[in-house]
């Protein structure tokens, strides 16, 4: 069993790292299998045979449940702790009681603080866009923070009263409309937690020479939260990455300074320079902005609640779920999950009609993770060849000018065959 490990923030992966993998719900067991295949075939060809996934199968969900009588056992945290790198299926939630939701538990117990999703577009896949080659983006969500920290009271309960007493008594808050009525929630954001978010995007955008890093943020309004994210978040581009990037910030301080043509010299010399330029967007326009001009995106930093908007939105504008990919990472301590992005699809489970491309591409990103980028690229090509020839499983292949519906088995072996030549 070999381990990756960290050190001073770099991954050693051995030639035959042990990856710890749960099978998933559902259409869980056909896309695992699915991406297993596709990835061992791509490791194998790429590296001639001298690198191998030690595949390790731990137990979360239904299975686990029926198995141990746990929805998460704690030999499955255990396992992701120790390998630092893993995979997962999509996971049922559990219904009536139980915890809240065993992704968020995972995100939770390993301090995954990015949500990441790399959104880009097909060629032959169906959109509603016209012009959808334009839309390459990698959003950076915050994962731990915001109102998704669970942090809320329900309306008549006395923790809501209380709180309320507190509010209206000690804090002199006299905004609440209708206070017997009101649920409370409560929304941290922090500057720890808005750096360590903005420090990951911008090393990301560093390292693959990406030309812009947008703190997307409703500012105007939550002035010290997303306020304090917005401005958190240049503090740390300018303070971290002086000679890697120029932000927006800047730009308007030397406008004011020195008159708006000293600016935009400024901004042409960074972007001659290849430097990251840092600027920022409310919410809002943000989500308007990528129907009407994608290309002006590349890397988005920003909040929980705003990134779990637009990661369905982008991804909707590229071909929906069922080919959107995303993982759940702590850089600092090298924790990553990567994972579908999809439910269960109990609809079509055992069917054989599963899409398995969001397991697949996020077992890309795990690839690209490891620094295995051949073999990860092996991947990428197959898949865009395949949807170029309109073959694809029935969720896309239906919407194709060209579309052959194929099964999941027939898609992966289609998949395996086109990386093996
Ligand atoms: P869902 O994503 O399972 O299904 C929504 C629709 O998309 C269905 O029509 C389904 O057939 C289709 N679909 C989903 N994945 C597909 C794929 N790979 N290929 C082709 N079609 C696909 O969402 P739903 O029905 O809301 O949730 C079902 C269960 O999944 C629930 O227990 C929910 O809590 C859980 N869930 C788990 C997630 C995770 O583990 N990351 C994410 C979302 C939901």
């Amino acid at each position: 069993m070999a381990e990756i490990t960290i050190t001073d923030g770099a991954l050693a992966v051995p030639e035959n790292p042990t990856v710890p993998f749960i099978e998933g719900d559902g259409v869980g067991p056909e896309v695992t299998a699915s991406m297993r295949a596709v990835v061992d075939t791509a490791v194998d060809n790429a590296y001639g045979g001298s690198r191998r996934i030690e595949w390790t199968e731990v137990l979360a969900g239904g299975k686990a449940c029926d198995r141990t009588g746990s929805w998460l056992p704690d030999e499955t945290l255990e396992a992701f702790r120790r390998y630092l790198v893993g995979i997962k299926g999509p996971l049922m939630t559990p219904v009536g009681g139980g915890m809240r939701s065993l992704n968020v538990a995972l995100r939770q117990t390993l301090d995954l603080y990015v949500c990441l999703r790399p959104v880009r577009w097909f060629t032959g896949v169906a959109s509603p866009l016209k012009q959808p080659q334009k839309v390459d983006m990698v959003i950076f969500r915050e994962n731990t923070e915001d109102i998704y920290a669970g942090i809320e009271w329900m309306a008549g309960t006395p923790e809501a009263e209380k709180f309320y007493r507190f509010l209206s008594g000690e804090m002199g808050v006299k905004k609440v409309r209708f206070p017997e009525s009101s649920s409370f929630g409560v929304k941290p954001v922090s500057e720890e937690g808005t750096r360590r978010l903005v420090r990951s995007a911008l090393q990301y955008a560093v390292e693959n020479k990406l030309p812009s890093l947008t703190l997307v943020h409703k500012g105007n309004i939550m002035k010290f939260t997303e306020g304090g994210f917005r401005n958190w978040g240049y503090e740390t581009a300018e303070t971290e990455f002086p000679g890697q990037c120029y932000t927006m910030r800047t730009y308007e301080k030397t406008a004011t300074e020195s008159g708006r043509e000293a600016a935009e010299a400024a901004l042409s010399a960074a972007r001659a320079a290849g430097k990251v330029i840092v600027n920022d967007v409310i919410a809002d326009a943000f989500l308007q902005n990528t129907l009407l001009t994608p290309e002006k995106y590349s890397v988005i930093a920003t909040l929980n609640l705003n990134g779990d908007y637009i990661s369905d939105q982008l991804a909707a504008m590229v071909g929906g779920i069922g080919i959107a990919p995303g993982a759940n990472i702590n850089y600092t301590t090298g924790h990553a999950v990567f994972e579908a992005t999809h439910g269960t699809a109990p609809d079509i489970a055992g069917t054989d009609a599963a899409n398995p491309c969001s397991l697949i591409l996020s077992a890309v990103m795990m690839l690209q993770y490891m620094g295995w980028t051949e073999a990860a690229d092996a991947i990428t090509r197959a898949i865009c060849s395949s949807f170029a020839e309109g073959k694809a499983t029935g969720d896309l292949a239906r919407f194709m000018d060209n579309g052959h519906a194929l099964s999941t088995s027939a898609f992966t072996a289609q998949l395996v065959n086109s990386i093996s030549k």
